[in-house]
């Protein structure tokens, strides 16, 4: 049997069907991977709701989920690096993850360490990713600079304050003050509630904003920025249009990218970065765990376990 959570058509959380689909098979470069969980994202309830259709039309019905841990029951011709029992995680390189069984191109995942639960791995990919190039490549922050990140709770700015940190940048976070305290154990100097504080009016100079809410965050961001700084949205992908003259707005998508992952995972590993689990939904309560993700939750990432 190969549970998939499907949708047949576009719209709100009732539009998440648990089917059976067909076991995948796995052609030249992938593996089949026995999915133990899977991490939950933005991503899921925005095609979903069918914000995507028109740039991404989708053929439907189709498996929602972009990223996994699990482990390696059949390897396709010419994989090398993997064979059958390794636990692995790691983006899918599109949609597919929330099922039972889905076949990988082999070169997007990493070894799963014997530290890290399949919740933990599965927490880890997208957000990751995101903050790594968001913070590093779009947004080449260096050490000594400055970095306001909005959403700092979340799924990937849980990641951003810290790699922020370790890289020796000044980090600002907003979020919801509840998370004042996770957000200063993971690094931040200042934490700025967005429910009850105005941060254009207690902060600036900064050198690189990392917009993971878009809206009005991003709209009053722009007077905070140094005449070099940058925005790098990725909740916004008309920030361009947005943009006001002279200054530096950038939409950002994350790639997957398995030898930064595998960095970033022994970062894990050792116990220099932490991962912070915020739900772990079953199979059955997965449809109202993403709209949740749409609606807020609490810190860190949720993922859907598939046993
Ligand atoms: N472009 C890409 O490649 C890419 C990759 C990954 C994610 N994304 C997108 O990036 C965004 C963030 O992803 P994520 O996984 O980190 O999402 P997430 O886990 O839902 O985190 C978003 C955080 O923003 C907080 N928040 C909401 N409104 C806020 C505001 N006005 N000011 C400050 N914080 C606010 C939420 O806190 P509360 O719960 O307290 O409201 C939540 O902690 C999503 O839109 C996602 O779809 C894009």
């Amino acid at each position: 049997m190969n549970r998939a959570l499907r949708i047949h058509a576009y719209g709100g959380p009732d539009a998440v069907k648990v089917d059976n689909i067909a076991m995948p098979a796995a052609a030249s470069g992938e593996v089949v991977v026995h999915v133990k969980a899977a991490g939950i994202n933005g991503l899921d309830w925005k095609i979903r709701d069918g914000w995507l259709q028109n740039d991404f039309p989708l053929p439907l019905p189709a498996t929602l989920g972009v990223e996994l841990a699990g482990e390696v029951i059949e390897v396709g011709a010419g994989v090398s690096g993997f064979v059958i029992g390794d636990r692995v995680m790691g983006p899918v390189g599109g949609i597919g993850a929330y099922a039972d069984f889905i076949a990988v191109a082999s070169n997007m995942l990493v070894k799963t360490p014997a530290s890290l639960t399949d919740e933990r791995a599965a927490a880890i990919p997208v957000g990751a990713l995101t903050a790594w190039q968001a913070l590093f490549e779009a947004g080449e922050l260096k050490r000594g600079q400055t970095v306001l990140i909005h959403g700092a709770a979340g799924g990937v700015g849980s990641f951003a304050v810290q790699f922020a940190r370790r890289a020796g940048a000044r980090v600002i976070a907003t979020a919801q003050g509840i998370n004042a305290g996770y957000l200063r154990g993971l690094g931040a100097d200042e934490v700025i509630d967005y429910r009850t504080s105005s941060f254009w009016e207690r902060t600036r100079d900064i050198d690189l904003v990392l917009d993971l809410v878009g809206g009005s965050a991003l709209a009053n961001s722009w007077q905070v920025i140094t005449d070099a700084g940058r925005i790098v949205s990725t909740a916004a992908p008309d920030i361009a249009a947005h943009t006001p003259a002279g200054k530096h707005g950038i939409w950002f998508q994350m790639r997957p990218d398995a030898a930064q992952l595998a960095e970033i995972v022994s970062l894990v590993d050792q116990g220099a970065v932490k991962v912070e689990v915020s739900e772990v939904a079953r199979l059955s309560d997965a449809a109202a765990a993403i709209e949740r993700n749409k609606t807020g939750h609490g810190p860190g990432k949720a993922v859907i376990l598939f046993q």
